[in-house]
């Protein structure tokens, strides 16, 4: 009996995850963890839903116990950056302690463990500018960086390289389909077509990911056996300004309900890296064997169903 583990299943990534997983028949069960009870509405027999705090030590373990993995991919985190600068304590439990719980787990299963984490551990400032390679050096600017910083620590100090990991860091994901949170495209088209006025930073820079893209190259990664740090990204590295304007012309909305601010002026909580995103040679070198082409941030928006009726 092979059964996967999908962490965070409710989540953006997690949900691609565990429809890719149940339809490509690869699983005899999916244990689809997720935090609050939202995919159980979606009963699928080959899917277990099973609610897990990845803060909860014990919990994790007693759902080994139950339900010993044959692979872990695990897309729960603490994704709420600002959150992370106000309530650190929680977001290293998440985001830094559960992927060493969910390591050790993975060591006494015997089951490859899959891990996402964020080109926020990167700085994105003007010193050391992105996009980045798998190996550039990691300096987080905000407190969500530092802790998912601190579970890829903490997978590499429980694993090492006796027992096979995989660190697969993204960059802004955004994804369609049911419980779905509004992501980056759905909300600059709901507003504009609401006839509101949005205020969009003209000096962060990055590389979008589909949710579908990156859950089929972290399927694609648990069959072909990819270990080590893997950027997976999308290819399109574009400022947010650059994106919001393709997005009205996509939809056919209008250019001039923009307020262009810098990163400074909204006053978040947290810093965020300006010059960020990700460099994927590993993943184009891959795509000679198998694994999948990502889609960029301008195409993706005629190749996918955003769910919007107009
Ligand atoms: N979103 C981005 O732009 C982005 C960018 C770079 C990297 N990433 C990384 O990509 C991965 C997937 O993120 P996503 O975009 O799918 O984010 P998401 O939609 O916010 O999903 C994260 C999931 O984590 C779950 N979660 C939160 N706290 C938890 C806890 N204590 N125990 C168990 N589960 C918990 C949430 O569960 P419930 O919904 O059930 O509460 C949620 O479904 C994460 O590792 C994230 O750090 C995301």
């Amino acid at each position: 009996m092979t059964t996967l583990w999908v962490t965070g299943a409710n989540g953006v990534l997690g949900w691609a995850v565990t429809r890719q997983a149940e339809a490509s028949g690869v699983y005899d069960r999916i244990v689809a963890l997720g935090h609050s009870s939202v995919g159980q509405s979606d009963p699928r027999a080959a899917i277990t839903w099973q609610p897990l705090d990845l803060a909860d030590h014990d919990a994790i373990a007693a759902t080994a116990q139950a339900h010993p993995p044959s692979v872990i991919i695990n897309c729960a985190a603490m994704t709420n950056v600002d959150k992370c600068e106000t309530e650190r304590e929680l977001a290293w439990r998440i985001n830094a302690e559960g992927p060493r719980t969910l390591a050790q787990v993975a060591r006494e299963a015997g089951a490859p463990l899959l891990h996402v984490s964020t080109d926020y551990v990167f700085p994105g400032d003007e010193a050391a500018p992105g996009p980045y390679r798998e190996d550039d050096p990691v300096r987080p600017v905000s407190e969500y960086g530092r802790s998912k910083l601190g579970g890829e620590q903490a997978i590499i100090e429980e694993l090492g390289s006796a027992h096979p990991w995989l660190i697969a860091r993204t960059a802004i994901v955004i994804g369609t389909g049911p419980n779905q949170r509004p992501n980056f495209v759905t909300w600059v088209a709901r507003e504009l077509r609401a006839g509101k006025r949005l205020k969009i930073v003209t000096d962060q820079y990055n590389t979008p990911t589909l949710a579908d893209d990156l859950a089929r190259l972290l399927l694609w990664s648990a069959r072909a056996g990819a270990t080590g740090v893997y950027h997976a990204a999308g290819p399109t590295y574009l400022g947010r300004h650059e994106w919001a304007l393709a997005i009205a012309d996509h939809f056919g909305l209008p250019r001039d309900h923009f307020d262009w601010v810098t990163s400074a002026e909204l006053n978040q909580p947290a810093r965020r890296p300006l010059r960020s995103g990700l460099r994927c040679e590993r993943l184009a070198a891959d795509q000679a064997r198998g694994a999948p082409t990502f889609l960029g941030a301008i195409e993706c928006l005629s190749e996918t169903d955003w769910g919007l009726d107009f």
